[in-house]
């Protein structure tokens, strides 16, 4: 075990983080260190505890407290997430490449098959939870007060109902390609029971999320091909497949996706549009699974299509 004194370089504040956290690399680029919090803490022990479970996650090389702060030392999975990767490859086009999809495959297979052995039969207020954690639910209905109707609670409800017989495992979150290496998932910030499939399942789904004005989109046969391997995981160790759930899944993540959106400052029209652009994708959404049950992320638009179309939406 490495634990030799190390030089840290800044890499970038945590997102989303109300304690300021930050992380750092070392000089050899071995190893990766968080600050933070309280909520650091109980994702160090958190992600300990997944690594005895046999999850693909990287080992916590030391972690205490210093200057008051939290910080949690942990060995670096590699140099390039799957996200770096995809961007990579890009060549000028927006396609993602089928390296990339089948890594995303391969460790979403085997996050999968971790979590499944260590499911535990679901009930309604522990798939409650998970909406209201998962779904960013308080912050989304704040922010939005105008999307706190009987109709998205009676949606909410239907989703629930529907993944009453998916176990629940312990679950990421914040589940995508930036956070996923060949070897294993990093940045278990946003962590707690999921059923399962709901990381994994995504990781392709979500990507449109981030308005496709850079980077690469999946083709319906990659998004195929993803979630087919992850079915086959699901059917070994469940029995069941798990696509059919995509959905209601989908429903929560498009919440995930509002959460922290609304602007501070009025001035930032960018923010602004980008925050009405994921009310569009949540009401989306909310439009096709109450329409089909289903919920195709092929047609969604982009966050320029939507500017075009929409402009900043009672903007002043
Ligand atoms: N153990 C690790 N192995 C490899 N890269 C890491 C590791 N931990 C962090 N990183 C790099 O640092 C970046 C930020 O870390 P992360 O915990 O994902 O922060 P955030 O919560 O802001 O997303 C990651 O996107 C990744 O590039
Ligand atoms: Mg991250």
């Amino acid at each position: 075990m490495n634990t030799q004194p190390a030089e840290w370089h800044f890499v970038k504040k945590r997102t989303a983080d109300p304690a300021g956290g930050a992380v750092y690399v070392s000089d050899d680029r071995t190893r990766y260190r968080r600050t933070g919090g309280e909520a650091l803490a109980a994702e160090a022990a958190y992600q300990r505890q997944l690594a005895e479970l046999g999850y693909p996650v990287p080992h916590i090389l030391d972690n205490g407290t210093e200057d008051s702060h939290v910080f949690v030392v942990e060995k670096s999975l590699g140099e390039h997430s799957l996200h770096d990767m995809a961007l990579e490859s890009l060549e000028g086009t927006r396609a993602l490449s089928d390296t990339v999809v089948d890594l995303a495959a391969e460790v979403g297979s085997r996050l999968l098959r971790a979590q499944a052995a260590h499911a535990v039969p679901a009930d309604l207020l522990m798939l409650r939870e998970w909406v209201r954690e998962a779904g960013w639910t308080d912050h989304v209905f704040t922010e939005n007060p105008d999307l706190d109707t009987p109709r998205v609670r009676a949606a909410l409800d239907r989703a629930v109902a529907q993944l009453a017989r998916v176990p629940m495992v312990p679950g990421h979150l914040d589940y995508g390609l930036p956070n996923v290496l060949p070897v294993g998932v990093i940045d278990w910030q946003h962590h707690g029971l999921v059923p399962l499939g709901y990381d994994t399942a995504l990781a392709l789904e979500i990507v449109p999320f981030k308005g496709g004005t850079k980077g690469y989109l999946a083709s319906p046969e990659q998004r195929h091909r993803y979630l087919e391997a992850l079915n086959e995981a699901a059917r070994a160790t469940t029995g069941k497949s798990l696509s059919q759930h995509l959905a209601p899944f989908l429903l929560v993540k498009a919440l995930f996706f509002l959460a922290l959106m609304k602007p501070t400052d009025p001035a930032r029209t960018d923010k602004y549009v980008k925050w009405h652009f994921r009310r569009h994708l949540f009401l989306e959404v909310l439009d096709q699974y109450e329409r089909t049950g289903a919920v195709d992320t092929a047609h969604f638009l982009t966050l320029d299509d939507f500017a075009a179309r929409h402009g900043a939406p009672g903007h002043p």
